[in-house]
């Protein structure tokens, strides 16, 4: 025996999970596979063990090694349970699992979750619980799955400014725009294929629609900056309607296109937070995360910029992040340490309004080919200030006299509110025939 290790019997420590799914088994397969190790690297100062789990049908058989009575349909039980020290909450949605986590949090209980939707929508309420009951709330596995994003960010960055993050945080997303990119698929065809391959949700509403991705980098933000964020703040847009002909304009333009979260500190202090599919050249490195993976690419004043690359889902790598978070809340409870869960910090954090951010953009008019047609969108965009940086138009060969085209611009730098308000004069031409399409072109 070395002289570090540590010779009075570990503390157990009860873990009761609610949901007992995809991850609820993984968490508990890897618990089992890597108990010498957890042991080990903790000193033997505890041992974690799953003592209770509440399910919606008891009679499912899970895992082999779980003894029945390991299993109750009342997640009271394990809530309530005074030998369960940490709940992990593993179920989903943000009213149920208020209760489950508000209820934990105030018998002074630690939680785990992977939750985004819970704690970017509810997080004022839950972190205001958090502080009143002296409970913790860790989150590892709510945003970038298996990749340690939150406690780089809470831990490793916290001797920097966060200037930026920058990420592709939704896998599901980026399957199918890589699909549509790579393989030509319509999107319909390529979020089928996404859910027959297990990766969308069976809804795929919040993957599409941008929201589990906004969650996430509200997430971010809220750990960077150190207050609760409102999402209505926010602005989201998903990849419901991008179409083949937009990827395919960018792709001959060396653009990819990718659904992109940004978080991004203003020299005023003001906090640009959005989502939204953008165009990013294909040179740059994260237009190479292909598939289900996630990047996070993160600038700190002091750090520079660091790359975080990996599995943004599944049960493994969901997994491998819950079980981190309960080794660091066993770590605690066994050395009655201060806890080491979230907690905000400040209350000043302002979303800059959408409208004052600026990035170069793409914007395809539909438009009746008609004999001056370019020269009136570009007399509108040069009364208004707005720099063109290039125009396409292809021709279609086999029919160059083609009444209706696709016009697009390049466009210089400027705020998405003037970007608006002149697209608006451009749409009221007779010969623009319906709402531009408009993205972004980031500067990463
Ligand atoms: N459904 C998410 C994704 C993972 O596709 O990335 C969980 O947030």
């Amino acid at each position: 025996m070395t002289e570090q290790q540590n010779n009075t019997t570990p503390k157990q420590v009860g873990i009761g999970l609610v949901g007992f799914g995809t991850v609820g088994t993984g968490v508990w397969e890897t618990i089992k596979k890597n108990r010498a190790l957890i042991s080990g690297r903790s000193n033997n100062l505890f041992s974690v063990n799953i003592i209770k789990a509440a399910v919606r049908d008891i009679s499912k058989k899970r895992i082999e090694d779980a003894p029945t009575e390991l299993f109750t349909t009342d997640w009271n039980e394990v809530v309530n349970d005074p030998a369960v020290d940490i709940v992990v909450e593993l179920i989903g949605g943000t009213t149920t699992a208020f209760d489950i986590v508000a209820a934990a949090l105030k018998l002074g209980k630690t939680v785990v979750t992977g939750n985004k939707a819970l704690l970017a929508e509810r997080g004022a309420e839950l972190f205001s619980l958090s502080q009143n009951h002296g409970s913790a709330i860790h989150f590892e596995a709510a945003v970038a799955g298996g990749i340690p994003i939150i406690k780089a960010v809470q831990d490793s960055y916290v001797g920097n400014d966060i200037l930026s993050m920058t990420g592709i945080i939704n896998g599901t997303s980026n399957y199918i725009l890589e699909r549509m990119f790579d393989a030509g698929l319509a999107y319909p065809d390529a979020l089928q294929e996404a859910q027959d391959l297990g990766y969308a949700e069976s809804d795929p509403t919040l993957d599409v629609n941008g929201w589990d991705a906004a969650h996430k980098a509200i997430l971010l933000a809220v750990l960077a900056y150190g207050s609760v964020i409102d999402p209505k703040d926010v602005y989201v847009r998903g990849i419901e309607r991008v179409t083949r002909t937009d990827i395919n304009f960018a792709k001959s333009l060396g653009y990819n296109v990718k659904l992109l979260s940004v978080v991004l500190k203003h020299k005023d202090g003001q906090i640009e937070l959005r989502t939204q599919p953008s165009f990013i050249p294909t040179k740059h490195i994260l237009s190479s995360v292909n598939g289900v993976f996630n990047a996070v690419a993160v600038n700190g004043d002091a750090s520079g910029e660091a790359l975080f690359y990996g599995r943004g889902a599944g049960k493994e790598p969901t997994a491998s992040s819950v079980v981190a978070d309960i080794v660091d809340a066993a770590h605690t409870i066994a050395s009655k340490a201060p806890h080491r869960g979230f907690l905000p910090y400040s209350d000043d954090t302002k979303i800059k309004p959408i409208n004052d951010t600026s990035t170069p953009y793409y914007v395809r008019f539909d438009v009746t080919d008609k004999p001056g047609v370019i020269a009136d969108i570009a007399q509108i965009l040069a009364t208004d200030g707005v720099g063109i940086s290039g125009t396409h138009s292809p021709v279609d060969p086999e029919n160059p006299d083609k009444e209706f085209v696709d016009m697009v611009f390049l466009l210089h730098t400027c705020t998405f509110g003037k970007l608006k308000a002149t697209l608006k004069k451009v749409r009221a031409l007779d010969s623009v025939n319906s709402d531009p399409v408009v993205f972004r072109i980031e500067n990463i």
